[in-house]
């Protein structure tokens, strides 16, 4: 039994039993978490640490909720399980909360076990309603670790599935980033071209079923849009029929300062994806929401889709109880309010660091991005040395951090802050003490 263990057991049992996701499996040394709560999770020696990215950004609610615990083991004592072809209360409730909160048009619900899984029914959905076959995703982007999600991922985390994930129907537009434009473009003289670029792609492509984005790119940089890009590819989409896929997986639930990232400019999606916040991630929970306009197409055609685990009750409950917590604790409002004063916090960290190339974001979701050179942006490591895994200094700065009691999650060449929605302003101010402290090690490798 597990308990009779030692902590160094538990983690060479682990080691040896299991695989480390993303990573080379030789230097996975991890850490023997026993506890969380709140902001906080603990380790087997009783040291706390505070979560600044809400693990994989996704313990909206922190840790420990005691409504969303209690959701789930009532859920467990009334009716663990069903198949999916059955009605069930906690569906209908679920479903009617999500019309309330999800931005408007979007009526029909997919309920998956991930984001991945919620993203590959969004593709076959958009491909059986339009009868096309390509996407357009984009370059600085994740969308999830199947064939087709990692075939429409852009990061270099689809490399390894290749030639297979070509296969797949995804073409990459350029990203949206105003920081460091991949096509050398400079904001607002570009009138955003980036936007523009997928008209001409869809026009020289045809064939085109949707366009993929992350309204806010997220692990690939947290990078916010200008006001104009959303609601351009929503005309480009209209005019040229091609459906709008919102990936919100991580942007979803409060974290960027509305229920919605999309809302930030008033724009409405085909199809929205999510997972992640929407259980405050205590029990895996994918959704993939379509407009009625789509739903309806399904009444004369075969909805050629379904999982064992479809509106698995257990999955279910807790994203009640989570959407009632987030409206009792009025956590939405609170993560613009928080999100002013963290972003506040972290540009002033910019004027002391001379590694800070730059720092954006909205809501409780920043990234702090680190450069060699402020002048030529050029960054420290670059995605062939990550999966070439060569030393990286964000992933030492992260190191120092974790010694200090505060968890950050890097990503090749910056950070992703994002601490759950209840975090309180003393909290906020020992996580980026810590990032300041750690610093050292990025402004002295300069
Ligand atoms: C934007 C986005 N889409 C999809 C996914 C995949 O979700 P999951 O890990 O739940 O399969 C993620 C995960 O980080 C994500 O950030």
């Amino acid at each position: 039994m597990p308990e009779t263990l030692s902590s160094q057991e538990i983690v060479r049992w682990t080691r040896e039993l299991n695989y480390g996701t993303w990573r080379f499996q030789k230097s996975w040394n991890p850490l023997h978490v026993v506890d969380a709560e709140g902001c906080y999770f603990t380790d087997s020696a009783g040291k706390r640490y505070l979560d600044f990215s809400s693990q994989l950004m996704c313990v909206n609610l922190g840790h420990k909720n005691p409504a969303v615990i209690e959701a789930i083991r009532e859920q467990a004592a009334t009716l663990p399980y069903i198949a999916p072809g059955y009605a069930t209360n906690v569906r209908v409730e679920l479903s009617r909360l999500l019309l309330d909160v999800l931005p408007q048009g979007l009526t029909k619900f997919f309920f998956t076990t991930s984001g991945t899984e919620a993203n590959e029914a969004a593709f076959k959905i958009a491909r059986m309603y339009t009868g096309r076959t390509k996407i357009i995703a984009r370059y600085r982007s994740y969308h999830g670790s199947t064939m087709a999600s990692i075939g429409a991922t852009g990061d270099p985390r689809r490399w390894a599935a290749e030639p297979g994930a070509k296969g797949q129907g995804f073409i990459f537009a350029p990203e949206v980033n105003c920081y460091s434009c991949p096509m050398k473009h400079q904001y607002p003289g570009c009138d955003v071209a980036c936007a523009d670029y997928l008209e001409h792609m869809i026009e020289n492509e045809s064939d085109v079923a949707a366009v993929l984005v992350e309204p806010i790119a997220g692990t690939n940089g947290v990078l916010v849009p200008p006001p104009e890009y959303m609601p351009r590819l929503r005309r480009i989409c209209d005019e040229r029929g091609v459906l709008l896929i919102a990936d919100e997986v991580m942007t979803g639930w409060g974290r960027t300062g509305k229920w919605f990232a999309v809302e930030h400019w008033g724009v409405q999606p085909d199809i929205l994806v999510t997972a992640k916040g929407i259980t405050s991630a205590y029990m895996p929970l994918g959704l993939c929401a379509t407009t009625g306009k789509i739903a309806g197409y399904f009444d004369d055609h075969f909805f050629a889709h379904g999982h064992t685990y479809e509106a698995h009750p257990l999955t279910l409950a807790p994203a009640v109880a989570a959407i009632r917590e987030m409206q009792r604790l009025d956590l939405v409002e609170r993560s613009r309010e928080m999100g002013q004063y963290l972003g506040q916090k972290l540009n002033a960290l910019k004027a002391k660091h001379p590694s800070i190339g730059d720092v954006r974001g909205l809501g409780l979701f920043w990234a702090v991005e680190l450069v060699k050179d402020r002048q030529t942006k050029k960054p420290f490591n670059t995605k062939a040395d990550k999966v070439a895994n060569k030393p990286m200094v964000v992933d030492q700065v992260a190191a120092a951090m974790m010694k200090n009691g505060v968890a950050l999650q890097s990503w090749i060449s910056h950070f992703v802050v994002a601490p759950p929605l209840i975090i309180e302003r003393e909290q906020i101010d020992a996580g980026v003490a810590a990032l300041d402290q750690a610093l050292a090690i990025a402004d002295a490798a300069l």
